[in-house]
């Protein structure tokens, strides 16, 4: 299929050096919360990108849960995919695709685990049926079939049937602390307008990038 006709001028905004915060966690929230009030389907799901040690690259969404001046986190099976490549590399790219607003933006960092009481906070807050599954889930590992999910979830309702629902050691937070960020807006004729914020030891420094 020949898609090549398929074309969109971007136009809705600009974006220059005067109108960026020198924070870039305050320049995200700022953009986090106009794709919120613009009601984008799953403003929080990002793309998140990590590498294994010979450098193969995968890329799969998750679920932005948590961010603040420690960094971005999201949670899932400690013994995935992702978990494996994190665990020979622990550096991860972020991705967020804002393009009903016609924006971007990267996020680039080192990844650490947080803590076991952090995972529980937030595990505790999910429902029900939620915390069971991460229970059940061998996440990214082959399985024989539907109804075996479904047999599982059965056997791991009946175990836990009254009380509170635990931690199952496998299964966290990570938090992507950025040392990159990337933001992109959308021009006319393709020079779109993109900045961005490296980490030094001077702070964050801002540079302008050709589109
Ligand atoms: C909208 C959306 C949100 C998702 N959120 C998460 C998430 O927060 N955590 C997670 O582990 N997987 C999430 N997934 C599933 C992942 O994309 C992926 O299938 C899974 O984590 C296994 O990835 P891996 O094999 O690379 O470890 C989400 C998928 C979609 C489409």
């Amino acid at each position: 299929m020949d898609i090549s006709e398929i074309r969109t001028d971007y136009v809705k905004s600009g974006l220059q050096r005067r109108d960026l915060n020198d924070d870039p966690l305050q320049q995200f929230t700022t953009w986090f919360e106009q794709a919120r009030a613009a009601e984008l389907m799953e403003v929080n799901a990002m793309s998140l990108a990590t590498a294994d040690a010979a450098g193969r690259p995968d890329v799969r969404t998750v679920l932005l849960k948590i961010f603040d001046e420690q960094g971005y986190v999201f949670f899932t099976n400690y013994k995935s995919s992702k978990a494996r490549q994190l665990a020979a590399n622990p550096q991860a790219a972020l991705l967020f695709p804002w393009l009903a607003l016609e924006r971007q933006v990267r996020i680039v960092g080192r990844v650490e685990k947080i803590s076991g009481a952090q995972s529980l906070k937030y595990f505790s807050s999910r429902p029900r049926g939620s915390q069971l599954g991460a229970w059940i889930s061998e996440q990214s590992q082959p399985i024989q079939s539907r109804e075996k999910l479904n047999r599982l979830m059965q056997q791991i309702k009946a175990r836990f049937a009254a009380g509170e629902i635990p931690l199952p050691s496998h299964w966290g937070g990570y938090r992507v602390v950025p040392d990159h960020y990337e933001f992109w807006q959308g021009r006319a004729n393709r020079l779109h307008d993109r900045f961005s914020y490296d980490l030094t030891d001077a702070g964050w420094q801002i540079k302008r990038l050709a589109p």
